[in-house]
This record gives structure tokens, C-alpha cells and sequence, in this order.
């Protein structure tokens, strides 16, 4: 009885911060849509701009999880797939819930993945089935998980600290250090680097914002990913016939495939191995770096993280640092929604006042910045704290599709910003320089800090 009564008490007192939040979040979005509006180019020519603003995107999404938790719309916000309208699920139950029934939420890449390779799947754009599992499980045998720790980790710690200690107090992140050790890892790890660094990391950066977010279908964004992926096969094709004709010992992925393919596992032929190395190196390089940008982002943001970040980098504690960086990507995600489409009419967080009915072919955003903040779930959400259960942390997906590359991230992005972190007097470069400049796209290009 005592305890059902706590449980009244707490839930009602959620749903008061919440309406609270959401006012205070929907006074903040009026002010800054009145100062847009005022500015040359008027509210529609500054809507895009402010609502790039990870802010202003917590601050919609504040004001719809207190007031309109899950809405449909009839407008369809994404022209690059298929679909007959738009769902936006912000509560964190109902985002796991969107991303974990994968027979009513359809991942829908495959269009646009088969045009990367001319014509098969990768098994980011596949629903559950044999093709799914034999890819995944192929490519599991060959990116191990120990090797995170012999292989992938070491070299990228090595090489942060010689970049960092070679970069005599400024360093642009991005070109310097945050594209070069993802690059660096699929140069030696992968083995199948590119031609060059600078190529790949083009190639890659390119397709990625082809697949996953260009939402408006630019044809001339389309373009390019498709003259970059024809590159990269014929390349990758290449590579994989010369490693065949000169083999080599090294314990890298490409050798790893090509023992698959001797021992006759299937998914493993010459194709196979082409398909499922594109569809790795896609996912490998611009997203790493562009994490480690926004978690340095908002640690620099706030002065107690930077505290903790810099005495647990000093003191080698990776625990205490890991999880400051985490949370700064909580604050700061890679990507504040993932999208699935429905595969029938269905229904979302069913008997409950935010009840929502799906039509067959809505796409739905499953907010998951939004989940991170929910306070139904989350504690102290808007805090910034360095030792959260990794669990209330959703920032490389969840279900079926989670990350294949997590262990490796949850290595590399912290070896890669410990050597920044550790330098005293670390502090963002004046003016524009110290902001991260995505010069038009989805990614980091610079992003200054400097230290003594
Ligand atoms: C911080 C860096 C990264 C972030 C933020 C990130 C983010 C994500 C997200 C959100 C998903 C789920 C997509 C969905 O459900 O629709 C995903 C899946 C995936 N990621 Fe990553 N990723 C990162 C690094 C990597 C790396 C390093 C690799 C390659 C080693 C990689 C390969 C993949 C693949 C293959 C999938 C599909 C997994 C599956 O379908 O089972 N990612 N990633």
C-alpha cells in the first residue's frame, strides 16, 4: 500500500517536471523562432539552421514528450525511401519498444544499399532471416571481439598519443586526429584502407550521408555516393583478387574473409566479402569521428565534465573517462533519432493515454535523444553525470540492429580523445575555429583546440 502510494507520489511528480520542462522548453523555442524570424532570411530561411541546433532539438522534442509524447502526421518528412506518412515516438519506453519489434518496424536502407553495390543487401538494410544471420554471423568470425583489445586498441592509443604529442599545442581534430585513427583502422585492421586516406574517408563520409541522412533525396548527393561507391568496388575488387594472388599473414579482416571463403562458409565469396566490407567501412569512419567531435563538444561545454574528464585522463582512470565521455554523447548524440518504417498497421504504447495507431508504411523516427532524456526513466536527466548505467545511454542504437562496430567504439573513442585530454590548459581556439564547422554537410570538417 506504502509503496504503491511512493509510486503515485514519484510518477506525478515526473509528469509536473515534465509539463514544466516542456512549457519552459516551448517559451525558449518562441523566443528563438521570434530572433530567426527578425533575421535576414526570415523564419523558413533559418528554420533548417536552428533546428540543426542539438538544443533546439531537445527543446521540441521536451516540449512533445510533456504535451504529444507520439504523433502522425499525413506529411512525409523522408523523400529517400518510400513510405505513406510520418510517426515521431518520443518516450523512452516507446522508442525500445519501435526499435525492438522488428516484424512491425522495418528497417529501410535496402533500396539505397543495393545501389551501393549494385545489387545486393548489406545486413544493416535486412529484416530478420537467413541472409541477416549469415552476413552477421560471417562477419562476427572475422571482426573478433578480442581483437578489440590485441589489435584495434593498442594501435589507435599509439597513434593518438604521437598525433597529439606531435601537434605542438593546436590541433584541427577532424583532419588531424579523429578521421585519421578510424582511417588508420581500416587501413590495418581491415585491411582495406583506399587508395589514399583522404579518398576513403571521402568515399565513406559521402555514402554514409547518402544512406542514413539524406531524407530530402538530393539527386546530386546521389550522384556522387554512387560514382564513390563504383570507385570502391572496383577498388575493393581489386584488393581482394591481389590479396588472393600475394596472401599475407596479417590478422586483418580481409584475410580473415578469405579463410571463410577456403573453409566454405557462406555469405564468403568474393562478392560477399566486397558487399560486407563496403557496408563496414561505411559505417567505420565518419561516425567515429564525428562521436568523438561532439563528445569533446560537450565536455568543453561544461566545466565540471572538463574537470572530470581531464583528472581521469591524467590519472589513466579509462572507467571514470569512458563514462564522461558517454555521457557527453548523451547530451550530444551522433544521431538524435533512428527511423524504421511500418510493415502493417499497428499499434504504440497501447492502453495508455499516448496511445498511437501506425498506418502500414508510416516511417517512424524513434526519437532517441529524446529517450535519454526521459525522466520517466532517466535520473536527473538534463545533469551531467560520469558514472550513468551505460544502459541509460542509447547513442549507437538498440535490438537487432545495434552497432556491429560498439566494442570498437567504445575502445576508440576514448583512446582517441585521453592524449587530448590529459594536455593542461585544454580549451576550444578563438572564435569560429573552436566551433565545430561542418562546412555543409552532416560531419565535422574542423573543429580547433588548442592546450599549452
Ligand atoms: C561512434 C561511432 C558509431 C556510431 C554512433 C554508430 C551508430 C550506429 C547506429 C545508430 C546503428 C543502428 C542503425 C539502425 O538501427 O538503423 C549502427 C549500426 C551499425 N553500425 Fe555503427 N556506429 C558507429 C561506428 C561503427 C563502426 C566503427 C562500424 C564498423 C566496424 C559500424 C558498423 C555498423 C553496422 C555494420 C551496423 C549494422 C548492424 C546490424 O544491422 O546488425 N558502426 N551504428
Amino acid at each position: 500500500m506504502l509503496s504503491s502510494l511512493a509510486n503515485l507520489l514519484t510518477t506525478s511528480w515526473a509528469v509536473i517536471l515534465t509539463w514544466a520542462e516542456g512549457i519552459g522548453s516551448a517559451t525558449r523555442l518562441a523566443g528563438a523562432g521570434l530572433r530567426a524570424a527578425r533575421a535576414p532570411g526570415g523564419l523558413k530561411g533559418n528554420a533548417g539552421s536552428l533546428l540543426a541546433e542539438p538544443e533546439r532539438q531537445r527543446q521540441v522534442l521536451a516540449v512533445l514528450r510533456a504535451f504529444a509524447p507520439n504523433i502522425s502526421l499525413k506529411r512525409q518528412l523522408v523523400k529517400a525511401y518510400e513510405n505513406t506518412g510520418t510517426v515521431i515516438v518520443t518516450r523512452r519506453e516507446d522508442v525500445l519498444d519501435v526499435l525492438s519489434r522488428d516484424a512491425d518496424f522495418e528497417v529501410v536502407y535496402e533500396p539505397r544499399m543495393r545501389k551501393l553495390t549494385e545489387g545486393e543487401n548489406f545486413f544493416l538494410g535486412m529484416q530478420p532471416g537467413w541472409d541477416y544471420t549469415r552476413d552477421v554471423s560471417a562477419m562476427r568470425l572475422a571482426a573478433r571481439r578480442p581483437d578489440v583489445e590485441e589489435i584495434v586498441l593498442p594501435r589507435a592509443t599509439a597513434l593518438a598519443d604521437d598525433i597529439v604529442g606531435g601537434s605542438f599545442g593546436r590541433l584541427d581534430l577532424p583532419p588531424q586526429l579523429t578521421l585519421e585513427i578510424p582511417w588508420d583502422m581500416t587501413e590495418t585492421y581491415f585491411g582495406a584502407g583506399g587508395p589514399d586516406k583522404a579518398t576513403m574517408q571521402d568515399w565513406t563520409t559521402t555514402m554514409f550521408w547518402y544512406l542514413f541522412g539524406d531524407l530530402g533525396a538530393d539527386p546530386a548527393l546521389e550522384a556522387k555516393a554512387l560514382g564513390h561507391a563504383a570507385d570502391m568496388r572496383t577498388w575493393l575488387d581489386e584488393a581482394i583478387a591481389s590479396r588472393k594472388a600475394a596472401p599475407t599473414e596479417a590478422p586483418d579482416l580481409l584475410n580473415r574473409c578469405l579463410a571463410l571463403q577456403s573453409a566454405g562458409t557462406p555469405g564468403m565469396s568474393d562478392l560477399g566479402i566486397r558487399n560486407n566490407l563496403l557496408g563496414l567501412l561505411i559505417g567505420a569512419i565518419p561516425t567515429i569521428s564525428k562521436a568523438s567531435c561532439l563528445a569533446l563538444d560537450a565536455i568543453l561545454d561544461r566545466p565540471e565534465a572538463l574537470e572530470l574528464a581531464q583528472k581521469s585522463a591524467r590519472a589513466g582512470d579509462d572507467t571514470r573517462l569512458a563514462g564522461v565521455v558517454w555521457e557527453a554523447l548523451r547530451h550530444n548524440p551522433h544521431n538524435p533519432v533512428i527511423y524504421r518504417r511500418a510493415t502493417r498497421n499497428t499499434v504504440i504504447a497501447r492502453s495508455t493515454l499516448r496511445e498511437l495507431h501506425v498506418k502500414k508504411g508510416q516511417i517512424v523516427f524513434a526519437a532517441t535523444l529524446s529517450a535519454m532524456y526521459d525522466r520517466f526513466d532517466i535520473d536527473a536527466p538534463g545533469s551531467f553525470r560520469g558514472n550513468r548505467r551505460f544502459e541509460d545511454h542509447i547513442i549507437w542504437g538498440t535490438g537487432m540492429h545495434t552497432c556491429f562496430g560498439a566494442a570498437i567504439n567504445a575502445a576508440v573513442i576514448p583512446a582517441i580523445l585521453k592524449p587530448v585530454l590529459a594536455q593542461p590548459n585544454l580549451r576550444r581556439a578563438d572564435g569560429a575555429a573552436g566551433r565545430i564547422d561542418t562546412g555543409g554537410t552532416p560531419f565535422p570538417q574542423h573543429f580547433t583546440v588548442l592546450f599549452d
